[in-house]
C-alpha cells in the first residue's frame, strides 16, 4: 500500500510524493526527484531529520546521536529511516532548492468568474488532473500579459478537478481588473502549492477567524472537514468592513449542516451598515471558543486584522495550544518565476 507524503520545505514550498509503506521516505522522495539531505543513510548521523506534523509512521532503527528519544517522542523522525503507515505531512528543515526541487508549475483555464459583490469575486480554475495541496495553502497565479504573480489561497478542498478562488476585487488592482473583466477559457499559469499555513490533524476544538477574503483558506478547510468530520467543534468568526463584503454565507450554512460540531457567525466593522452584528471579530471571542487554552486557533486576513488579533491573544494570558495565522499581505511586485 502507498500513502502520500507531503513535503513541506523552509521556503514555503509544498511536494507531494507516493511512499509505498515498504519503503523509507528518503527512497521515495529519491526516485521522485527530491533529494532530502541524505549523509549516512543508516540511522547513525542525524543529517536526514525531519518533524512530521501528522500521520503514524514507523520510525525504524538509529542510534541517539541521530535522534534522542525525546526528539523521537516530540515527532522528529529521520528520513533515510522512517517508513509510512498513514498520509503523512513532514516539515524538511532545508528549502526546496537544497533538495533538487521547487515548486510544480502547471497550467489551467478559468472556468468560471462569479461577481458575488461589488467588492469580492469568486472565480474557478479548471485543471488538467486534480490539484494536491494541503487545505489552507496557496498558489501564486501569474497575470496573464505581465511578469507579475499573485498569491491567492484555494477556497475549495483538495483533490477536485476544478480549485476556487475567492478575491477582493481592488480597483485598479492588476489581478482584481484582469480576473474582472476575463472570459472563461483563458488560460492561467501557476506555482505552488506553497505555506505553512494548513490544517493539522484536529486533536482538539478549532477557532476559525477570518477577516474579508481571508475566509478562502478557511473554506477550504471547511471543505476538508465536511469530507473528514473532525470530531471536535468547529467556531467561525467571520469579519468584514461593509455589508458587501459579507459574501458566501450559503456555503458556511452548508457546511454547518453538513459537519457535525461546526457553528459560525459574522460581524461587520461599520457600524452604519445593515447587518445587526456591529464591531470586530475580537469582540465576539467567548471563553468557550478558548476552551481554557485547549483550542487550535487558525487566523486569516489583511495584516492589520490579523496583527490585532494576534496581539488580543498576547493580552488575554490564554496561550492556545497552537497558533496559525496567513496574512493576505499586498504583493510586492515580483519578476514571475524563471
Ligand atoms: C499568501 C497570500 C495569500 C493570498 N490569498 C489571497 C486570497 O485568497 N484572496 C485575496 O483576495 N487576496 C489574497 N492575497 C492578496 C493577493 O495576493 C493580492 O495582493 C491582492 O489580490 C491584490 O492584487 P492585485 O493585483 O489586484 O492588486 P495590486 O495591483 O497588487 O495592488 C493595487 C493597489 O492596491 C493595494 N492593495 C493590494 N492589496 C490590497 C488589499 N488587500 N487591501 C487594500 N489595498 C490593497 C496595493 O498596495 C496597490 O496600491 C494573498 C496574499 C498572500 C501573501
Ligand atoms: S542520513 Fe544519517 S541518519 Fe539519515
Amino acid at each position: 500500500m502507498a500513502f502520500k507524503v507531503a513535503l513541506n520545505f523552509e521556503d514555503g514550498v509544498t511536494r507531494f510524493i507516493n511512499c509505498p509503506e515498504t519503503d523509507t521516505v528518503a527512497d521515495a522522495s529519491y526516485r521522485a526527484g527530491i533529494n532530502i539531505p541524505l549523509d549516512c543513510r543508516d540511522g547513525a548521523c542525524g543529517t536526514c531529520k525531519l518533524f512530521c506534523e501528522s500521520g503514524k509512521y514507523d520510525g525504524g532503527s538509529y542510534i541517539e546521536d541521530a535522534l534522542t528519544d525525546e526528539e523521537a517522542a516530540q515527532g522528529f523522525a529521520l528520513a533515510c529511516q522512517m517508513r509510512p503507515r498513514s498520509d503523512l505531512v513532514l516539515n524538511i528543515p532545508v528549502p526546496s532548492s537544497a533538495c533538487k526541487t521547487g515548486p510544480v508549475k502547471q497550467t489551467a483555464t478559468l472556468e468560471a468568474v462569479n461577481k458575488l459583490s461589488p467588492t469580492t469575486i469568486s472565480f474557478s480554475l479548471k485543471l488538467a488532473e486534480p490539484v494536491t495541496f494541503l487545505p489552507g495553502q496557496y498558489v501564486n497565479i501569474e497575470v496573464p500579459g505581465t511578469n507579475q504573480q499573485r498569491a491567492y489561497s484555494f477556497s475549495s478542498a483538495p483533490g477536485a478537478e476544478v480549485a476556487s478562488f475567492l478575491i477582493r476585487n481592488i480597483p485598479g488592482g492588476l489581478m482584481s481588473t484582469f480576473i474582472a473583466n476575463a472570459q472563461p477559457g483563458v488560460e492561467l499559469n501557476f506555482v505552488g502549492p506553497s505555506g505553512s499555513f494548513f490544517l493539522r490533524e484536529v486533536k482538539r476544538p478549532l477557532l476559525l477567524l477570518a477577516g474579508g477574503t481571508g475566509l478562502a483558506p478557511l473554506l477550504s478547510m471547511l471543505g476538508h472537514l465536511q469530507a473528514k468530520p473532525p470530531g471536535h467543534k468547529v467556531h467561525l468568526i467571520y469579519g468584514v468592513t461593509n455589508d458587501e463584503d459579507l459574501v458566501e454565507t450559503a456555503a458556511l450554512d452548508e457546511y454547518a449542516a453538513k459537519i457535525p460540531g461546526f457553528t459560525w457567525e459574522a460581524c461587520i466593522a461599520n457600524p452604519n451598515g445593515a447587518y445587526p452584528r456591529k464591531g470586530y471579530v475580537t469582540q465576539y471571542i467567548l471563553p468557550e471558543h478558548i476552551n481554557g487554552g485547549d483550542v487550535d486557533v487558525y487566523l486569516c486576513g489583511p495584516p492589520p486584522m490579523v496583527e490585532a488579533v494576534r496581539k488580543y491573544f498576547a493580552d488575554s494570558g490564554v496561550t492556545p495550544a497552537s497558533f496559525h495565522y496567513e496574512k493576505f499581505n499586498p504583493s510586492a511586485p515580483v519578476d514571475k518565476a524563471a
